[in-house]
């Protein structure tokens, strides 16, 4: 039996020792330390020798085994490096090389104007508010002054959900308009109150330069004791002055502004000179209303497909509050009174950046979009 694993033993190494490639390795393995090999058979049959065979052959075997072991992993170690400085020698690996650029991608315009508009107006002590864009008919409408059966229904075409109402607040609706948060907040909060509500928007209505079906407004509402039109002027004043104003004006972080005139660009004018006009507007929800236009900065008044060839665009609607609007938000009308405005943030983004269709700005065309 010694005479055996001392021939094992030799037989292995040799064989360990000619072999050409990992896969011969393998094999030897198997053949020598496998679970079928000779080893394993005499190790097995220990149990069945008398015990001073088993104190001699016991430990012959063990050591048998390592050396095989320790030969093969020897031998591997020594394949595998040769293999890699075969490749090295042979393949040419340049480490300076520059990587393939990533694709970074940027805010969307929206998203930058909105940031604007949400900076200057914290600057004035406004907080901002969200709210649904699935909303209820109660708030949608009748929080606002607009029963079921009045005509002001028809002007904002609603989106109505299928089959969905709510046993309190009726029928779901997308939000026509941003105003529902106003009682959302009034209902939270109370009075006083100085707050703005940016939000998407859907109508149900054709679409064309300056009309899309789905779009975004900033609502605004300011609740206090003794509050004007006057304070109303004077912030939407400060606020179009500051967004159009100096570049040296802008934060950092602030929009940038795009190449001139790209796809759908007509050329940006962010330090433009925007003129705006009041004139009296009808809503529901306040009393006196007006509105807001602004000069169109597109065509430079001289008239074109977004402002339909005016020189001016609707820019915002806005009043005081109506009673009926505070008592639905639980404030008390004969102590409070305030001003609303909600005014189209998507036409702000096209006199911002000088853009002459609002359809891009929700196309998804990377054409379109990468001029930002
Ligand atoms: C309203 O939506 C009122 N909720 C505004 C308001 C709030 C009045 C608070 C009084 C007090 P209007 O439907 O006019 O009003 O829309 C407001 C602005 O949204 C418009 O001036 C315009 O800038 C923008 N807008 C309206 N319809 C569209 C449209 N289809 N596509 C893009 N912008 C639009």
């Amino acid at each position: 039996m010694q005479t055996k694993l001392q021939e094992l033993e030799k037989r292995g190494l040799a064989e360990i020792d000619s072999a050409k490639d990992l896969n011969s390795l393998q094999e030897i393995e198997v053949k020598y330390l496998g679970r079928k090999s000779e080893l394993s058979e005499i190790m097995h049959g220990l149990k069945d020798l008398s015990p001073e065979e088993k104190r001699i052959i016991g430990p012959l075997s063990n050591a048998t085994k390592t050396t095989i072991t320790q030969a093969l992993s020897n031998k591997r170690s020594g394949m595998e490096a040769e293999k890699i400085r075969q490749q090295l020698s042979t393949e040419f690996f340049d480490l300076t090389y520059p990587g393939k650029p990533h694709e970074i991608g940027h805010i969307h315009p929206l998203s930058q104007v909105q940031a604007e508009v949400e900076n200057i107006f914290s600057d004035m002590g406004f907080a901002i508010m969200d709210g649904p864009e699935v909303e209820s008919e109660y708030y949608n409408f009748e929080g606002l002054n607009i029963p079921a059966d009045h005509p002001a229904r028809d002007m904002q075409d609603t989106f109505f959900l299928k089959d969905k109402s709510e046993a309190k607040h009726g029928r779901l609706v997308l939000r026509t308009h941003t105003s529902p948060v106003q009682i959302r907040t009034m209902e939270k909060y109370g009075a006083p109150l100085r707050v703005i509500m940016p939000g998407r928007v859907f109508r149900y209505e054709a679409t064309d330069a300056s009309h899309d079906t789905t779009f975004y407004q900033v609502e605004g509402l300011l609740i206090d004791k003794h509050i004007s039109l006057a304070h109303l002027k004077g912030v939407m004043e400060e606020f179009l002055t500051r967004l159009f104003g100096q570049p040296s004006a802008r934060r950092e972080g602030e929009a940038v502004r795009p190449s001139e005139g790209g796809l759908g660009l007509v050329g940006p004018k962010p330090t433009a000179n925007i003129k705006v006009r009041f004139r009296p507007g009808y809503f529901p929800f306040v009393e006196p209303g007006l509105e807001l236009d602004f000069s169109c900065l597109l065509c430079n008044e001289k008239g074109c497909s977004v402002c339909k060839r005016t020189g001016w665009l609707e820019f915002m609607g806005a009043g005081m509050v109506h009673p009926n609007v505070l008592k639905a938000g639980g404030i008390d009308p004969k102590e409070y009174q305030g001003w609303a405005f909600g005014f189209g943030l998507t036409r702000l983004v096209m006199m911002r950046y000088g853009i002459d269709d609002i359809r891009l700005l929700q196309s998804g065309d990377l054409r379109f979009l990468r001029q930002f």
